[in-house]
C-alpha cells in the first residue's frame, strides 16, 4: 500500500506535503543558526551529494519489520546515545558491531528466529535537549551558552565558538556518516564475522573483555549449541540457514534536525513517493512528536519505516492519532512503536496503549527502549541508569504485551562496545562510587559491553520460554 501521495491534505491542517512542508509548522527543538544564508549553502551541498542508503534497502527493512510484526523476526536496535565525529574510528565502529552481533546471537538462540540488526549509527549526531541553554560557572562567574545539541549542530566544549550552531557540521556529519557506513558495508561484505562460524568469531570476542565466569560459560555453551544446530540444519538442507546466519546491519537515527533530513529526502526512479535516503529507519523522539508539529508533518510523507518514541505521559489518544497520521493506509512494516515508559509504569500503561493501537487498525511493531524512562541523577550530578531498572522494564514490557494479546518484537538500547562505567549494576557491579572511572558519554549513560550482553541473555531467556 502506498503512503499518502504529495497531494493529500494534511490531517492537521490544509497544507500539501513536500519534503519542506514541515517548515510552516511549529518546530520543537528548533536550532537558530546565526547565518541563514550559510545554512542554505550547506543544504544545497547536501542535496547534491549521493544518498547514504537506497530505497531498495529501505523496502527490505520494511519487509523485515512486517515479518517481525507477524512474530517471525526480532529487531535489535542499539548504539550510542550521541555519535560523535571523533568516534568515527575503526576500533569504535567494530566494537559496536561486535556487541550488536553477540547480542543478536543470544537473541537468535533464545527466540529461535532471525534477528534484524539496526544500529543507532551513521547519523545519530543530533540530540534533543530539555533546555536550549546551559549555564556554568567559569572563573567564578556564571556563563550561559547554547546547550550541546550533538555534533550535527555544535561542539560539546563549553566555549562560545564551539557552542554556536555551525551549519558546516551538516555536511561534515553527512561525511562521517558516509565514512562509518562505508566501513560497515566493507566489513559485512568481507564476511567480518559470519555467524555461520560462531566457533571462530567467539574466540576473538572472548578476549575482548573479562566477562564474568557464569556469563562466559553460558555464552560458550550457547555458541556451541548454535553451531551444532546450524550444521545440523545445513545437513538437512534447511533453506533458513542462510537467513539465520547472514550478518546484515541497517542504520537508524532520530530524525531531529529536519534541515538535514529533508535535504536528503528524494524521489527515486521506478518507485512512488519520497524516501529519506540518509538512513533506513528514522525515528521521532519523545520531545518532537506533537501532532501538528513540524516533525510529524515531515515524517508523514516519507516511505521509510518510522519509529515513534512513546514516553510515560503519552495518552492512548495521542498514540492512536500519531499512528493514524503516520500510517493512514495501515501499511505493514511501516510503524515501530518504541515504548520508553520507565520500569515503574510499563505494566500499568501497556494494556491501554495496546487497546488504542488496535482501535486504529494499523499493524505496529512493539519495541521496548528500557533506557530513557529510567534515567536518574546521582548526588554528584552524573546521569546514570540502573541495570536492574532497565532489565525490569524490558521484562515487564515483554510480559505486559503478551498479557494484552500483543508481542514484544524488538529492543532499543543505548550501548557501546567499550568498557565504560555509565550505568550502575549488572554482574560486574558498577556502583555510584566508581561511575567516574570511565564515564565517557556526551549525552545519556550507555550499557557497557558486559551489561549489554547480560541484558541480551536475560531477554533471550524470556524469549526461549515462549519460542516455538
Ligand atoms: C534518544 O533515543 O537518545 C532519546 C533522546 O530518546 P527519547 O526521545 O525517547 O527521549
Ligand atoms: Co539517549
Amino acid at each position: 500500500m502506498a503512503s499518502p501521495p504529495a497531494s493529500t491534505p494534511s490531517p492537521a491542517g490544509s497544507i500539501q506535503w513536500s519534503p519542506d512542508s514541515w517548515r510552516s509548522r511549529p518546530e520543537a527543538q528548533r536550532i537558530d543558526y546565526p547565518d541563514a544564508a550559510a545554512v542554505e549553502r550547506e543544504l544545497a551541498k547536501l542535496r547534491s551529494l549521493p544518498p547514504l542508503v537506497t530505497s531498495w534497502e529501505i523496502e527490505k527493512l520494511k519487509q523485515e519489520i512486517a515479518d517481525a510484526q507477524d512474530g517471525k523476526r526480532f529487531v535489535l536496535q542499539g548504539g550510542d546515545c550521541a555519535e560523535t565525529l571523533d568516534d568515527c574510528t575503526p576500533g569504535a565502529i567494530t566494537n559496536k558491531l561486535k556487541i550488536l552481533m553477540q547480542m543478536s546471537l543470544a537473541l537468535v538462540w533464545g527466540g529461535r528466529k532471525p534477528v534484524v540488526r539496526v544500529g543507532r549509527f551513521a547519523g545519530q549526531y543530533a540530540k534533543p535537549r530539555s533546555s536550549a541553554v546551559e549555564t556554568r560557572v567559569v572563573n567564578g562567574s556564571p556563563v550561559t551558552l547554547p546547550s550541546y545539541f550533538g555534533d550535527l549542530v555544535n561542539g560539546a566544549a563549553f566555549t562560545p565558538e564551539s557552542r554556536t550552531p555551525n551549519p558546516h557540521l551538516l555536511v561534515r556529519a553527512y561525511q562521517h556518516a558516509a565514512l562509518t557506513l562505508n566501513f560497515i558495508r566493507a566489513l559485512v561484505e568481507g564476511g567480518f564475522a559470519d555467524i555461520h562460524h560462531p566457533e571462530y568469531w567467539d574466540l576473538s570476542f572472548m578476549r575482548h573483555a573479562s566477562l564474568p565466569a557464569d556469563l562466559r560459560a553460558q555464552y560458550e555453551q550457547m555458541t556451541r549449541s548454535l553451531a551444532d544446530g546450524l550444521r545440523f540444519m545445513e545437513v538437512l538442507g534447511e533453506a533458513r540457514v542462510e537467513e539465520l546466519t547472514r550478518v546484515e546491519f541497517f542504520t537508524s537515527h532520530e530524525g531531529l534536525n529536519l534541515l538535514y533530513e529533508s535535504a536528503q529526502t528524494r524521489t527515486v526512479p521506478r518507485r512512488e513517493g519520497h524516501y529519506n535516503l540518509s538512513t533506513h529507519l528514522p525515528w521521532i523522539g519523545e520531545r518532537t512528536r506533537q501532532i501538528g508539529g513540524a516533525h510529524v508533518e515531515y515524517f508523514r510523507g516519507i516511505r521509510n519505516p518510522v519509529g515513534i518514541k512513546i514516553g510515560g505521559t503519552t495518552s492512548p489518544e495521542e498514540v492512536r492519532e500519531l499512528v493514524g497520521v503516520l500510517n493512514p493506509s495501515a501499511e505493514r512494516g511501516k510503524i515501530v512503536l518504541i515504548t520508553r515508559l520507565g520500569a515503574a509504569r510499563a505494566r500499568e500503561r501497556i494494556p491501554e496503549l495496546v487497546r488504542a493501537v488496535r482501535a486504529c487498525g494499523s499493524p505496529v511493531l512493539w519495541v521496548c527502549d528500557p533506557m530513557h524512562g529510567n534515567t536518574v541523577s546521582t548526588p554528584s550530578g552524573l546521569k546514570t541508569r540502573s541495570f536492574d531498572a532497565i532489565r525490569t522494564e524490558l521484562e515487564t514490557t515483554y510480559d505486559a504485551l503478551r498479557a494484552s494479546g500483543a508481542h514484544l518484537g524488538g529492543i532499543h538500547v543505548e550501548l557501546t562496545g567499550e568498557d565504560v562505567t555509565e550505568c550502575v549494576g549488572g554482574a560486574t557491579d558498577i556502583t555510584e562510587d566508581n561511575l567516574h572511572t570511565n564515564y565517557a558519554t556526551l549525552c545519556d549513560p550507555r550499557l557497557n559491553y558486559h551489561q549489554a550482553l547480560e541484558l541480551a541473555f536475560a531477554l533471550a531467556r524470556r524469549l526461549s520460554q515462549n519460542a516455538s
